[in-house]
């Protein structure tokens, strides 16, 4: 029987869920994924991607027009910060530059994310810079569920591998991203990565080349939704439901 999204977002008696967008790979879709899994859960957005191409900025966000992070302030005081509202897209505890060198041990971003989701009693979604790196392991050990967005291109393909050879036994949730006829190498490939560990798939997201050129910062779920959009919205509706229902 298929949980609601009501019955999910309370947790596991502990803590409402967490749900990590990650990939070792760069590009391949995890903020696009992040912010729609975000403003569909009703969860806060956490940005833990320090470049220029993190859901902040793409959100609207510039942080050099603030003088604080509460994300800096949430990891080094303690203090567990405020997201900033969004109006048709999700709301989000923004990244900032000098996360890079500043990145806790990964067992402070664990339990810094835990205890957020906690005192927000609000379900989580992190975006994470690709690759292993301190944030982006904490962010992984906090997750219920890992959402590993995957291109169907031989680099991809292999970061995917690398990811999944390292990380057995997370709950990773694959979601082939970009899709656009893969040939049939790529799909064996993609089919013997998953089998091997057992991992379950999202739903297919299509390439969608509107995406690229999209200069809003609305989600793209967010209703009404353009008629364009129905197919990727309803992947990401069919990601939810996936997330939800992740044993
Ligand atoms: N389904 C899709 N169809 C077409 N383009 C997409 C799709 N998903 C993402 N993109 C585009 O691909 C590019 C990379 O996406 P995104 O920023 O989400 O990836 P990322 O994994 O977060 O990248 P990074 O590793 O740099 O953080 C963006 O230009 C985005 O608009
Ligand atoms: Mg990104």
């Amino acid at each position: 029987m298929s949980k609601s999204l009501v019955e999910w977002a309370k947790g596991n008696g502990t803590r409402p869920p967490i749900v990590t967008c990650a990939a070792w790979k760069g590009g391949d879709g995890k903020s696009t994924t992040a912010r729609e899994l975000a403003y569909l859960l009703d969860a806060v957005l956490v940005d833990l991607d320090w470049d220029a191409g993190c859901s902040s900025r793409s959100m609207g966000y510039r942080h050099e027009n603030y003088v604080r992070s509460p994300l800096r302030d949430g990891f080094t005081k303690g203090r567990t910060p405020t997201p900033i509202s969004g109006r048709r897209k999700a709301d989000l505890v923004p990244s900032y530059p000098d996360l890079v060198e500043e990145q806790p041990h990964r067992d402070e971003v664990t339990d810094a994310l835990e205890r957020w989701a906690r005192d927000w009693n609000r379900p989580v979604v992190v975006d994470t810079h690709p690759g292993g790196c301190e944030a982006t392991y904490g962010a992984v050990n906090a997750a219920d569920t890992v959402v590993v967005p995957a291109v169907m291109v031989k680099e991809s393909l292999n970061a995917l591998e690398g990811m999944v050879d390292e990380l057995t036994d997370y709950p990773l949730l694959i979601t082939p991203n970009k899709v656009d006829s893969p040939p049939q190498w790529a799909r064996r490939r993609l089919a013997e990565i998953v089998k091997r560990h057992d991992i379950p798939m999202g739903p297919l997201v299509y390439d969608e080349p509107w995406i690229r050129k999209r200069t809003i910062n609305i989600a793209i779920s967010s209703e009404p939704v353009a008629k364009r959009a129905r197919r990727f919205v309803d992947s990401m509706d069919g990601l939810v439901k996936a997330v939800i229902n992740y044993a």
